[in-house]
């Protein structure tokens, strides 16, 4: 018979490509489970090694839903890795933030930052070392070195993992107050640090951490040199165009190596009003970083600023530049004249002036250490 098909067959061959298909529906349906099982281990394995790849937003997100803690702790705990993927816009906008309500509600136990801007190695290390030895609840550590330099710091050594993203600073461009911008907001992303110092690899300890430590946390002030200089390296160096944001009595000059407090230290890089004056205006043979954060504090802060450095240097031998001590300069004699000088503290006059000191080479580092017990109180 050249029937059509057999009902038999046509309602077999029905039933198999229901069964097929329920099949193949199946497969997919395992197929996507196990990949979606696989990839979201992958990303918690190796979401966090990962992070450098993965854009800011995206791993803040997987931050807070895996690891974060959702109290208080989760707020003001300080960075764990201080090689965020920020740009400085990012980074200055977050450091910026401030909490209205000044008391605390939790027990703070403020942090003094040493931030240090170097090229590359901390030949006086060792020092330093001793001097922190003791203190780890008492201060945290910020290194801006060159791009291209790899630390290697025992895990033992404070100074270990604490190297912060860092770009190229040259010397009196505004290279190098954006070095001391980035250092000053990776330090205020933990808000435990309250006073902030910013030092070179050249520079030494002269007095020991509990001094350091009773001296600034005491001080109504903030040690920022700040001084009004006629001639041609002081008010010489002011541009007319500067005004009116800043005029030729406003002008100031001071040493690059300041403390300041959290509140002139979030002034310093929020500032979006003299950063652009004292770019364009103020180039070689006028050196930005010796005028920009004196003139600007001293103009919005000048209750707050005691004008003078903490940190001691020798211009008495002339030239562009102070004078570097090694080996043979070191002497009990001479420690003991940078302790003594004249200056004011809280309004008295006092003999304590400085607390740290430079330029210091490598081949000081053995007599400095010789004598940091018996001379400088470190031990
Ligand atoms: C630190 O130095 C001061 C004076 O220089 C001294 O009185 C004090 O005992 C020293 N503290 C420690 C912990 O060595
Ligand atoms: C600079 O001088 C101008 C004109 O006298 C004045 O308006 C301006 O407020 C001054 N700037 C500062 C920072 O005092
Ligand atoms: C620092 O200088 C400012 C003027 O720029 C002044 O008002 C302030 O009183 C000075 N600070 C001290 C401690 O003398
Ligand atoms: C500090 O002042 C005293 C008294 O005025 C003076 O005898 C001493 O020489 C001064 N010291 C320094 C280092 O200027």
């Amino acid at each position: 018979m050249e029937e059509g098909k057999d009902p038999a067959t046509a309602n077999r061959s029905g039933r198999f490509i229901t069964w097929r298909f329920l099949q193949y529906l199946l497969l997919f349906l395992v197929l996507g489970l196990g990949i979606s099982i696989i990839s979201m281990n992958t990303l918690r394995y190796l979401g966090p090694q990962n992070q450098n790849t993965i854009t800011p937003l995206h791993r803040s997100n997987s931050i807070i839903w895996s690891t974060e803690p959702s109290g208080l702790e989760s707020w003001i705990s300080p960075p764990k890795n201080l090689l965020h993927n920020m740009i400085d816009a990012e980074l200055l906008w977050r450091a910026s933030f401030v909490p209205k309500i000044k008391t605390y509600p939790y027990r703070r136990v403020p942090k003094i930052a040493f931030m240090f801007l170097t090229k590359g190695p901390l030949p006086l290390a060792p020092l330093w070392e001793r001097f922190f030895k003791g203190n780890e609840k008492l201060f945290s550590i910020y290194i801006h070195s060159l791009p291209s330099y790899v630390a290697d710091f025992p895990q033992a050594s404070p100074f270990y993992k604490r190297q912060i993203p860092s770009q190229v600073a040259e010397w009196g461009m505004m290279s190098m107050c954006d070095a001391e911008r980035r250092l000053l907001a990776n330090a205020l992303l933990d808000l435990s640090n309250e006073w902030f110092i910013l030092l070179s690899e050249s520079c030494i300890p002269v007095q020991n951490f509990s001094t350091v430590y009773r001296y600034i946390s005491q001080s109504r002030h903030s040690f920022m040199g700040s001084f009004d200089e006629d001639g041609p390296y002081g008010r010489g160096r002011y541009n007319p165009y500067m005004a009116p944001e800043v005029n030729l009595t406003e002008w100031r000059k001071g040493s690059q190596w300041f403390e300041v407090n959290r509140e002139l230290a979030v002034a310093i890089i929020r500032d979006s009003k003299y950063y652009p004056k004292f770019k364009r205006f103020c180039r070689p043979a006028c050196y930005v970083d010796e005028h920009y954060f004196p003139t600007m504090l001293s103009i919005h802060y000048p209750d707050l600023m005691a004008n003078r450095t903490l940190t001691w240097v020798d211009w008495s031998r002339g030239g562009a530049h102070p004078a570097t001590f090694g080996q043979y300069d070191i002497t009990k004699e001479f420690l003991k004249k940078i302790l003594k000088s004249n200056c004011t503290y809280n309004d008295h006059t006092t003999t304590q002036c400085f607390l740290f000191a430079r330029k210091f080479s490598h081949s000081s580092l053995e007599p400095l250490l010789a004598l940091a017990a018996p001379v400088l109180g470190i031990h």
